[in-house]
C-alpha cells in the first residue's frame, strides 16, 4: 500500500528518516538541504514531487540546481533521482548526459519557467514503494559517490577558487590557476587538477585572459589582503577615461606625453583607450597571474610594459620583481625616469590605487592586524611617514596618492586621474591641489558588497586650497548601462566632534570607583581591556560617543550609556548641560537613516560650525531643535542607557527616556518645553502604546525605568517555533509597535533633524 501525503515537505522528510538509517546515519538535515534543493544525498540530487505530471520541467528544475552548484564550485552529483511520492516512483537520470544544459547559467529561481524543456529518456524507473528489488537498487544509489566533472569557465572558477583556498589555507594563487606560458610554468589546479581531479576536467586554456574580469577574485586570502585588488567595472572605466581625455587636451603644443598606470591589474583602465592613446601608456602590476595576462592583452600595443619581458627572476614568490610601485627599485626605473626628466613630456597618472585601509573594520574582521601588511615596510611609505602624520598613512592607496605627487607630477599641465574614496582630500587633507573634474561612483560594483562612494578626480599638479568641490555621480544599473546623473557636492572637514564638543571631565565631585559599560549597554565583562576610569558622579547623566569622522561600522562608533564605555573615544554627559552634546549623538546616526550609495564616505562628521553653533546654543536660537533631538535620541535604537543596579551597588537609571512609572525623567522634564507639532505628538503617542504592552510581559520590572532598547533588549521575547523553525515574538503586540516607532522615528530624524545637523555643520 503507497502511502499519500499531502504536503510535499512531510512526504519528502518522510523519505529521508526512512533511507538515512540504511545510507548513512550520521547525516543531518542540514547536511542534505542544501542549495535550496530538495537534497543532495552523497552524489544523488534529488528532486520531489506529490505527483510528477512533466518529467521535463522537473529534470529541468534540477538541472539548474546543478548549474548554481558548479557556479559556487560544489561537486555535481552523477544522479538526478525525480521522485514522485504518492507514486512512489523514482525517475534516475544520468546528470553527465546533461553537462552542456548544467554548464549555463540560469537567472531566476530554478522553480520558474521550466516548461518547454525536453528531456532525453531516463536511464531507469524504480517502484520502490512496492517492488523490493527496485528499493535494493535506490538504497545502492543512494549511496553512491561518484561526481560528473565539469569544465572550469569564468562563470564558476570564482566558486571554485574559493573552494579550494578554503580546503587548503596554506595555498597560493599559483598552486590554483598556474599557466603553461613563460617561464615559470606552475601548472596549478586548474589545468592538472589534483584535489578536485574527482570534480573538474583540466583547464586547456594556455594563458589566463578569459578570467581578465576575474584576477581579483582569484586572489589567495594573503594577496586580498595586501593587494587590495578591486577592479573597474565597464562603465566607469569609460567615464574616467573621460578624464584622461580632459588631461590629453592640457598637453602643451610639441611635448610628448605619458599615461602612467602603477597598478594595471589586467589593465581594466586601459583596454578601452584608442591605439594612439595606447601607445602613450606604461602599465605595471605587482601580480603575476595579472601581469601575464596584461602582458598578453596589451603588451604588444602600449610603449612600456614593466618588466617588458618576463625573466627567469620574474615570478617572485607570486609577485613581480621590479614592479612593485612602492618599492625604491620602481621609483628609479630608468624607462619611467627618462620621462619623468623631459621637460618636454607631459606626465599623467591613471590609476585606480589598491585599497586597504588596515584600520577600517572590513580588515579587522578578517584578523589582519595593522602589522602584518607587507606593504606598510615599503619605501614609498617610509618616506610618506616623514612628511604626513597620523592615520593617513594606514590606507594603501594614500601611499599611491602621496607618492603620484611626490615622484612623477613635476609641471602644472601634469595630471592625476584617479579613484579613491574622498577621504583622502577631504578629511585627511592629503593632497591640496587644483580640481578639474570628478565623477562619483558606487563602490559596490567594484567587487565588493558595500554602497559607498568612490570618487574618480582629475586633479592637476597646481597647489590650491579648495574649501568645496562637485562631482557627478552614477550608478550602475541591471543592464549594465550607467544611471542617470546626480550632482554631489563634497566640502573639507577641518574640526573633530572631539575637539570642539566633547566634555572634559569637569565634575565638582567624583569618584573613579563606578562602572564600565559595554556596547550593549550592560556592564563591561570584568575581562575586557578598560581604556578609561570608571567615573562616577551625581552629576553625571551618562556617557556619549560620537567617534571618528567617516561612517565606517557606524555601530561601535555611535553610543549613549548610563556610564563610561570601557573603551572610551566618548565624553561624560552632565545632567545640567547635556541637551547640546545630543547633536553629536544624532549626527553619528546618518547613515542609518541615508543607506544611499551616495553618501557613505561622502558625508562626514565635524565640529567646522561650532561657533556658530555655540552662539546660537546660547542665544537660544536652537532651543527646540535641542529639545527635537532629545526626542529623537529618546526614541532611538542606538541609545543603549538601561537601567539596572551595577556592581559598585548603585542604582543606574536611563534618564534619557520617557517611561515616568517610577517619576520623572530629566527628559521627561525637558521636553515639557518643546511645542509640539503633530510628529511629536504621534511619536509620543506610539511610545505610550509601547510601554502599555511592555509592562504586560514577563520579564517587566516595575522598579526600573524604560528606554526604547531596553524594552527591546529585554522584554520583547521570542519562542523559536520547532515545526518551521522560525523565531516567534512572544508578544506580537509590542513586536509590532517596536517596529512602527522604528519607521516613524526614521521619518521624524529625516525631516526634523537632517536639515539643522547640516546647517551647523555636524554633518558635511
Ligand atoms: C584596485 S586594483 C585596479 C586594477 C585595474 N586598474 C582596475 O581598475 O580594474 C589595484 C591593483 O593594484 C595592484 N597592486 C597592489 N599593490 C601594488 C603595488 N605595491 N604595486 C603595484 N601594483 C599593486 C593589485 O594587484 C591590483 O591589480
Amino acid at each position: 500500500m503507497i502511502k499519500k501525503f499531502n504536503v510535499e515537505l512531510e512526504g519528502q522528510l518522510e523519505f529521508y528518516e526512512q533511507y538515512l538509517k540504511v545510507v548513512n546515519p550520521n547525516l543531518t538535515y542540514e547536511d542534505i538541504f542544501r542549495n535550496n534543493s530538495d537534497g543532495i544525498l552523497n552524489a544523488n540530487l534529488l528532486e520531489f514531487k506529490l505527483n510528477i505530471t512533466d518529467l521535463n520541467a522537473c529534470l529541468f528544475q534540477a538541472i539548474k540546481y546543478l548549474s548554481s552548484m558548479r557556479i559556487k564550485g560544489e561537486p555535481i552529483p552523477s544522479n538526478i533521482l525525480l521522485v514522485s511520492l504518492n507514486t512512489a516512483t523514482i525517475y534516475l537520470y544520468k546528470s553527465e548526459d546533461y553537462l552542456d544544459e548544467i554548464e549555463k547559467v540560469y537567472i531566476g529561481g530554478a522553480s520558474r519557467k521550466n516548461v518547454g524543456f525536453f528531456a532525453k529518456d531516463y536511464v531507469s524507473k524504480l517502484e520502490y514503494g512496492e517492488n523490493q528489488s527496485d528499493e535494493f537498487s535506490l538504497i545502492q544509489l543512494l549511496r553512491e559517490n561518484k561526481y560528473t566533472k565539469i569544465h572550469i569557465d569564468e562563470n564558476c572558477i570564482v566558486g571554485w577558487a574559493e573552494k579550494y583556498y578554503r580546503e587548503n589555507p596554506q595555498a597560493r594563487k599559483a598552486d590554483f590557476i598556474g599557466d603553461t606560458t613563460g617561464k615559470v610554468r606552475i601548472i596549478g589546479e586548474i589545468r592538472e587538477p589534483d584535489k578536485f581531479k574527482e570534480y573538474i576536467y583540466p583547464y586547456a586554456g594556455k594563458n589566463n585572459v578569459r578570467f581578465q574580469y576575474l584576477m581579483d577574485r582569484l586572489n589567495d586570502a594573503l594577496q586580498k589582503k595586501n593587494l587590495g585588488a578591486f577592479y573597474t567595472p565597464e562603465p566607469y572605466v569609460d567615464k574616467s577615461i573621460e578624464l584622461v581625455r580632459q588631461a590629453i587636451a592640457r598637453v602643451p603644443q610639441g611635448n610628448d606625453y605619458i599615461i602612467l598606470d602603477r597598478c594595471a591589474g589586467t589593465g581594466n583602465l586601459e583596454k578601452r583607450l584608442t591605439d594612439e592613446e595606447l601607445s602613450h601608456c606604461i602599465v605595471s602590476t605587482i601580480e603575476y597571474y595579472e601581469y601575464k595576462v596584461l602582458l598578453e592583452l596589451l603588451g604588444s600595443k602600449v610603449r612600456y610594459i614593466i618588466p617588458p619581458t618576463e625573466k627567469e627572476d620574474t615570478f617572485n614568490m607570486g609577485l613581480v620583481r621590479g614592479a612593485d610601485a612602492l618599492s625604491e627599485e620602481y621609483i628609479n626605473n630608468p624607462v619611467i625616469k627618462q620621462y619623468i626628466d623631459n621637460p618636454k613630456c607631459t606626465v599623467i597618472l591613471f590609476e585606480n590605487p589598491p585599497y586597504v585601509e588596515t584600520t577600517s573594520l572590513e580588515h579587522q574582521r578578517t584578523k589582519q592586524s595593522v602589522t602584518s601588511s607587507a606593504w606598510k615596510n615599503t619605501f614609498v611609505v617610509k618616506e610618506m611617514k616623514k612628511e604626513v602624520k597620523g592615520a593617513v598613512s594606514n590606507d594603501l592607496s594614500n601611499a599611491f596618492i602621496w607618492s603620484a605627487f611626490k615622484y612623477y607630477l613635476r609641471q602644472p599641465t601634469d595630471s592625476y586621474v584617479v579613484y579613491s574614496p574622498v577621504k583622502y582630500w577631504k578629511s585627511q587633507h592629503l593632497i591640496n591641489k587644483e580640481f578639474l573634474s570628478g565623477f562619483a561612483f558606487n563602490r559596490r560594483h567594484f567587487h565588493t558588497h558595500i554602497d559607498a562612494c568612490i570618487m574618480c578626480a582629475l586633479w592637476s599638479n597646481v597647489d590650491a586650497n579648495i574649501e568645496a568641490i562637485k562631482i557627478t555621480g552614477y550608478d550602475i544599473m541591471a543592464n549594465n548601462r550607467l544611471s542617470l546623473p546626480v550632482e554631489l557636492s563634497i566640502v573639507r572637514v577641518h574640526e573633530l566632534f572631539s575637539t570642539k564638543y566633547y566634555n572634559k571631565e569637569n565634575f565638582e565631585e567624583f569618584s573613579y570607583d563606578g562602572i564600565l559599560t559595554g556596547l550593549n549597554g550592560l556592564e563591561a565583562d570584568s575581562d575586557v581591556k578598560c581604556r578609561i576610569k570608571p567615573l562616577y558622579s551625581k552629576e553625571m547623566l551618562g556617557y556619549l560617543v560620537a567617534d571618528s569622522v567617516g561612517f565606517d561600522n557606524p555601530d561601535a562608533k555611535s553610543s549613549l550609556l548610563v556610564a563610561g564605555r570601557y573603551n572610551g573615544n566618548g565624553c561624560y554627559l552632565k545632567r545640567d548641560d547635556y541637551l547640546s552634546k545630543l547633536p553629536m549623538f544624532c549626527a553619528s546616526r546618518y547613515i542609518l537613516y541615508n543607506r544611499e550609495w551616495t553618501e557613505r564616505a561622502r558625508i562626514m562628521k565635524s565640529a567646522d560650525g561650532a561657533d556658530k553653533f555655540f552662539n546660537d546654543v546660547k542665544n537660544g536660537k536652537l532651543n527646540q531643535f535641542l529639545l527635537k533631538c532629545l526626542v529623537f535620541t529618546c526614541f532611538e535604537m542606538q541609545n543603549h542607557m538601561r537601567t539596572f543596579i551595577g556592581s559598585d551597588n548603585r542604582f543606574y537609571r536611563n534618564e534619557l527616556c520617557l517611561d515616568i512609572t517610577n517619576g520623572e525623567t530629566i527628559a521627561s522634564k525637558d521636553l515639557k518645553k518643546i511645542k509640539i507639532g503633530e510628529k511629536e505628538n504621534e511619536l509620543f503617542e506610539m511610545w505610550k502604546a509601547l510601554l502599555k504592552w511592555a509592562k504586560k510581559t514577563k520579564n517587566y520590572n516595575p522598579t526600573f525605568t524604560y528606554g526604547v532598547y531596553q524594552i527591546f533588549a529585554e522584554l520583547n521575547t521570542f519562542t523559536r517555533d520547532e515545526e518551521t523553525g522560525e523565531n516567534k515574538p512572544d508578544y506580537p503586540e509590542l513586536n509590532g509597535a517596536l517596529k512602527s516607532l522604528k519607521q516613524k522615528v526614521k521619518e521624524y530624524y529625516i525631516t526634523e533633524i537632517v536639515p539643522t545637523l547640516f546647517e551647523y555643520e555636524f554633518l558635511k
